[in-house]
């Protein structure tokens, strides 16, 4: 790692920030510095592409316009807002801190990111981004552009996937930054980290900051920032359910914990399940395993089912953790079998659309909309 002089820090200041204040971007969140705006569109940018935020930040603004709203949200309403963002738990973490700063702080927000870090879903990253846009601390905002583009400027060859060395990038980053504009700072790092010094596509050439860049300098750029491979998702299997009947399908209600819950989705049976309904279940055939599946179904939920393989390849989701790779199957249900032993009912299209569903989910519709 290179250390750099105070006039170099002063110098990168007024260069990035010079450039910042010609070209960064004029993005919604950016129109004003109200915490609300700010950490709406933090969160929504977590996981999710700028391009892509823009419509939900606006809509969600739209349905959700002061942190008093989201805090009486209807549960459903606010999921229809993130459906298609993903990780919904985000949004049950926005609702719930909404809710701390209405019920327990009388609709105050703790100015610092210390203080910010006591609200639900807001981590260190978050915490700096909200405390130094929208109340000036100056206190760095460390997410995957930061790594990236202080790793190739001083060449920081820290395993950027390690928790360790958080703390050595905040205080880094902590000296170099503006004191009197954090926020702009921070934000122009962003900028630099989607443009210039971007992941894959770099432009050091033509960058504001080429000549603080070592890594580049040096010509070893693509080598920053080092980050060691996460263990891959593992893979699981499932059986999707189509049951149709009319305009109806049988849908399953999740649990509530673990993935997706609460959500709704075509009923989904682990493979693994069906194949334990064996004694040999290395020697079971493809044709076997319908007839597993019916028996499981029948035996789990009551349901007497007939099942179809529907063709094609399986849908597939990827989680955190986990991939999901789902073989659609039609299925048939007397319409009025007794549910009374399954987590779920009959949902019209109608309803489908007005609830918000899971990106899997939609992805098996999908699917199901193609082959009939
Ligand atoms: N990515 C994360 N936060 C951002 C912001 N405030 N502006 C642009 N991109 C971002």
């Amino acid at each position: 790692m290179i250390e750099w002089s105070e006039s170099t820090i002063r110098s990168f200041r007024k260069t990035l920030l010079d450039w910042y204040d010609t070209y960064g971007r004029d993005l919604p969140w950016r129109w004003d510095h109200d915490p609300y705006h700010v950490w709406v569109s933090e969160i929504m940018l977590q996981q999710t592409q700028v391009n892509t935020v823009i419509p939900y930040y606006e809509h969600f603004m739209a349905e959700f316009p002061t942190v008093m709203d989201l805090a009486n949200a209807p549960e459903a309403k606010l999921m229809k807002a993130w459906e298609g963002l993903g990780y919904y738990s985000r949004a049950r973490n926005l609702q719930k801190a909404a809710k701390q700063i209405v019920s327990e702080r009388g609709g105050q927000w703790p100015q610092t990111a210390e203080g910010l870090q006591e609200l639900a879903g807001i981590g260190p990253y978050t915490a700096g981004a909200i405390a130094s846009i929208a109340f000036n601390e100056p206190v760095p905002a460390v997410d995957g552009n930061a790594f990236r583009v202080f790793a190739r400027l001083l060449e920081i060859d820290l395993d950027i996937a390690k928790p360790q060395t958080r703390p050595v990038f905040e205080r880094v980053i902590g000296r170099i930054m503006s004191p009197d504009r954090p926020g702009d700072f921070n934000q122009a790092v962003m900028d630099l980290g989607a443009s210039y010094m971007s992941a894959k596509n770099p432009d050091s050439a033509h960058s504001p900051v080429k000549a603080f860049n070592q890594a580049y300098l040096d010509g070893v750029e693509m080598q920053y920032p080092v980050k060691s491979k996460k263990p891959k998702p593992v893979k699981v299997a499932y059986y999707g359910l189509v049951i149709r009947h009319d305009d109806q399908f049988l849908m399953q209600k999740r649990p509530s914990d673990g993935l997706l819950a609460n959500f709704w989705t075509f009923p989904l049976i682990a493979e693994d399940d069906v194949l334990a309904m064996s004694e040999t279940p290395e020697l079971v055939t493809e044709e076997e395993r319908l007839s597993l599946l019916e028996k499981l179904v029948q035996q789990e939920f009551g349901l007497t089912v007939r099942v179809i393989p529907m063709g094609g390849k399986p849908v597939k989701h990827t989680f955190t953790h986990r991939q999901w790779l789902i073989t659609l199957l039609s299925a048939e249900v007397k319409p009025d079998a007794d549910l009374s032993f399954f987590p779920g009912k009959w949902l019209s299209s109608d309803e489908l659309t007005r609830m918000a569903l899971p990106k899997v989910q939609e992805k098996l519709l999908t699917r199901v909309h193609q082959i009939q």
